[in-house]
């Protein structure tokens, strides 16, 4: 608890205690807050707690980067915590440190490519039983499709081969629950424990087998070494496991999710990545690694959702020690609030900033991060270690997919939100495909227009309180 009797300089904010989670109504209060007292806010939680909501890029950064040995993880990561024990993304100080070291050598960018086939073959699954569908007329549950396809290249990137022998084969999926339990309750954790039974056997077969030269996640986990030369033990790599899995997935899950539903909603915007994924992947042998870097339209389009609508929109951290931001005093113990959602939304830093433009990303030597705020990976030494995997997992999905499916919004409705640890649409997207015939075509001329896009994507059925 803070020490509320030494003078601090303290940011202005309510008199009054003010609860914060990481739920709705949190939203609601942080924007309430910016709204009256500026970017820099300090609240009193009802524990008596000082919080600090802090809006400024600059200090978001100083917070991040430059200061973030002064921070730990805050409120709302206990709840993770009864799922992925003490993986890296929960872990602090000493803990976290030597399994970074141990985990980012399997992220990079060689091994990463070695994954492309498994992202090929996830997406022609979907697409077959997208065309039996679309030959039905029936309705997809995009959101639900889209959970499925990044849990399967999850879990075939880590577990390899054996993910078709142990896993699929199985009646019942174990891991799916994590897919489909948007809620952590009691009952998550009661399927997290067994899934940690399950996947012990996995990792005793692979420790009991002679020389695995096997490259997927797991293999790498398991060769992994810290300084001195200790590696994970069972209890550690279950926890790096189902981190991996739940970091993995979720959010590139939800991140589709969502491009699926603006795509559907901009055909401008579509035309244009379809006619990229067309020019550089006309086939599935043409995936990869420079035609996926090549799709830079597919990449904007990315940036844009992840702008709109960031997986984990509320960042949280706890001061360790004292210290200073802007021209305020940060005591030990103090929550911080951060929001890429907020903050990717704000009007100072982003025109128009409801409106759905992936040129905004158009690549502008000299835009600083101060300019415009823009973390749904986070920033320094704990940014994302699956940036460029979910680029390339998305970007392969989105390339080989929407020129195959026409999908239509089937009502005007907005999908909402729900804002969890991650956010997610409030009620599953349902969208009705229908079979492109694939073309080779010119881009069309009007679609070159920057004029003419920018009145496409200003759809009707997005001027809701989300985005236009
Ligand atoms: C659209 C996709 C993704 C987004 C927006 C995203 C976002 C993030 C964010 C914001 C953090 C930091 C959280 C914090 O500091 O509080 C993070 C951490 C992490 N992510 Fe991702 N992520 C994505 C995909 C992935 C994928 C596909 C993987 C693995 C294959 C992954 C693995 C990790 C790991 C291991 C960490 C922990 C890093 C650390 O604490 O040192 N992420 N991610």
């Amino acid at each position: 608890m803070n020490d509320t009797s030494i003078d601090y300089r303290r940011p202005p904010g309510p008199v009054r205690p003010v609860a914060l989670g990481v739920d709705p109504e949190t939203l609601a209060a942080l924007e309430a807050l910016r709204e009256r007292f500026g970017n820099i806010v300090s609240v009193e939680k009802p524990s008596g707690r000082i919080a600090y909501f802090v809006n400024e890029p600059e200090e978001v950064r100083r917070i991040l980067v430059r200061r973030h040995g002064k921070y730990k993880k805050g409120p709302g990561f206990e709840r993770v915590k009864m799922l992925l024990g003490n993986g890296i993304i929960v872990s602090d100080g000493d803990v976290w440190r030597r399994a970074r070291t141990m985990i980012q050598p399997a992220f990079k960018v060689q091994n990463v490519h070695r994954l492309i086939p498994a992202m090929v073959a996830c997406c022609d699954k979907r697409a077959a039983a997208w065309a039996a569908v679309a030959d039905a007329g029936g309705t997809l549950d995009i959101t639900a499709e889209t959970s499925a396809f990044a849990l399967e290249l999850i879990l075939v990137s880590i577990f390899g081969d054996d993910y078709e022998s142990r896993i699929a084969s199985l009646p019942e999926n174990p891991f799916s629950f994590l897919a489909s339990d948007s809620v952590r309750d009691l009952g998550v954790v009661m399927k997290a424990r067994a899934l940690r039974r399950f996947l012990s056997e996995i990792i005793a077969a692979r420790r009991a087998s002679d020389i695995d030269r096997r490259f997927d996640f797991l293999a790498m986990y398991l060769s992994a070494t810290d300084r001195q030369g200790a590696g994970f033990t069972d209890e550690e790599l279950l926890d790096e496991l189902i981190t991996l899995i739940v970091a993995g997935f979720e959010t590139s899950a939800n991140t589709l999710n969502w491009a699926w539903y603006l795509l559907a909603g901009h055909p401008g915007v579509e035309a244009r990545l379809i006619e990229e994924a067309e020019r550089l992947l006309p086939n599935a042998g043409a995936v990869n690694a420079d035609s996926i870097s090549a799709m830079v339209y597919t990449q904007q389009v990315i940036e844009e959702t992840l702008r709109l609508y960031p997986p984990v929109w509320l960042f949280t951290r706890r001061a360790l020690a004292d210290d200073a931001l802007d021209d305020y005093d940060v005591p030990r113990d103090a929550d911080i609030y951060l929001s890429p959602y907020l903050l990717h939304r704000t009007e100072a830093f982003w025109e128009d900033p409801d409106r759905f433009d992936p040129d905004r990303f158009e690549s502008s030597p000299g835009r600083s991060q101060r300019e415009r705020p823009y973390f749904p990976f986070s920033l320094g030494p704990r940014r994302c270690l699956g940036e460029y995997f979910s680029f390339l997992e998305m970007k392969i999905h989105l390339g080989l997919l929407l020129p195959r499916f026409r999908m239509l919004r089937l009502d005007d409705e907005d999908p909402g939100l729900e804002l969890g640890i991650n956010l997610r649409s409030k009620r599953n997207i349902r969208l009705r495909p229908e079979r492109r015939v694939r073309q080779r075509h010119a881009r069309p001329k009007s679609i070159r227009s920057k004029n003419v896009r920018s009145k496409n994507v200003r759809s009707k059925n997005l001027r809701s309180k989300n985005v236009r």
